[in-house]
């Protein structure tokens, strides 16, 4: 059996799914309110950055992997009308509820399907836009993730990776003592999961930084790959384009 990271532990390969859903079990219900806490709100301008990057058009078809609570989704049906289409995915059914029931609350039917991104649902070239957010981090194989992300892609469709990336150098230390030390403690007030956050932490630090992503997109088939830093690195974005 082949091993791999879980934050900074070495597990087998089956047991890192296995704990990521229970991560993301566990704070489904608090996922959206300790977002805002933990970044003070920027997560909001990052999608937001990320949105206007995708530059979506009426009746474009976009896919959002590991779409969580829908955040993305709900932004991207906006721009692709009523003659577009946007697929809200995830492999956990908790997150997924919780985003199709904020997509109801805004009016916005969606189909909504739970999906690996290892093992895409979908056909060869159907979508012309694909997105994941802060998703990729907890993927086991991120390079076969990437390959089907990129097999799903028209040609000429975009590939937008927003992902939490390494933070500037004389940002390191604050940076340490919040994540290590600040998030566990807001985890446990807060979604009463303290460890969720700790693995939040380390998952970041184990992520693979802006130019080891960006080879590894290119390694997947994407090209003119590049990257641009937000809030001096703390996420990244990450365009590819599918030839
Ligand atoms: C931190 S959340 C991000 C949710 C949302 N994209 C956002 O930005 O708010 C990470 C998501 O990745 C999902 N995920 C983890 N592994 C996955 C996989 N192999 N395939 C699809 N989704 C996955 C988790 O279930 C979780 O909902």
């Amino acid at each position: 059996m082949s091993q791999t990271h879980f934050g900074f532990e070495t597990v087998d390969e089956t047991e890192k799914a296995r704990r990521v859903r229970g991560v993301f079990d566990s704070v489904a219900s608090k996922y959206d309110v300790m977002n805002d806490l933990m970044s003070a709100g920027l997560h909001r301008v990052w999608k937001a950055y990320t949105v206007t990057v995708a530059n979506l058009r009426e009746g474009d078809r976009a896919l959002d992997i590991a779409g969580g609570t829908g955040d993305l989704a709900l932004a991207f049906s906006k721009k692709v009308g009523k003659t577009g289409q946007v697929v809200h995915t995830d492999i956990n059914e908790a997150m997924l509820r919780v985003g199709r029931d904020r997509l109801l609350d805004a009016g916005v039917v969606l189909p909504t399907v739970v999906c690996d991104a290892e093992k895409l649902p979908f056909p060869d070239a159907y979508f012309d836009l694909v997105s994941v957010a802060f998703g990729l981090r907890n993927m086991t194989h991120k390079d076969q993730a990437l390959a089907e992300m990129c097999r799903v892609l028209k040609p000429g469709g975009k590939l937008l990776v927003l992902e939490f990336s390494k933070v500037a150098p004389p940002l390191e230390k604050a940076y340490d003592w919040y994540s290590f030390k600040v998030l566990p403690q807001l985890g446990k007030l807060v979604a009463g999961d303290a460890d969720s956050y700790r693995y939040l932490a380390e998952s970041i630090r184990m992520h693979p930084d802006q130019d080891t992503l960006k080879t590894m997109m290119q390694d997947a088939g994407l090209d003119r790959v590049e990257y641009f830093n937000l809030t001096a690195g703390v996420a990244a974005l990450h365009v590819g384009i599918k030839l």
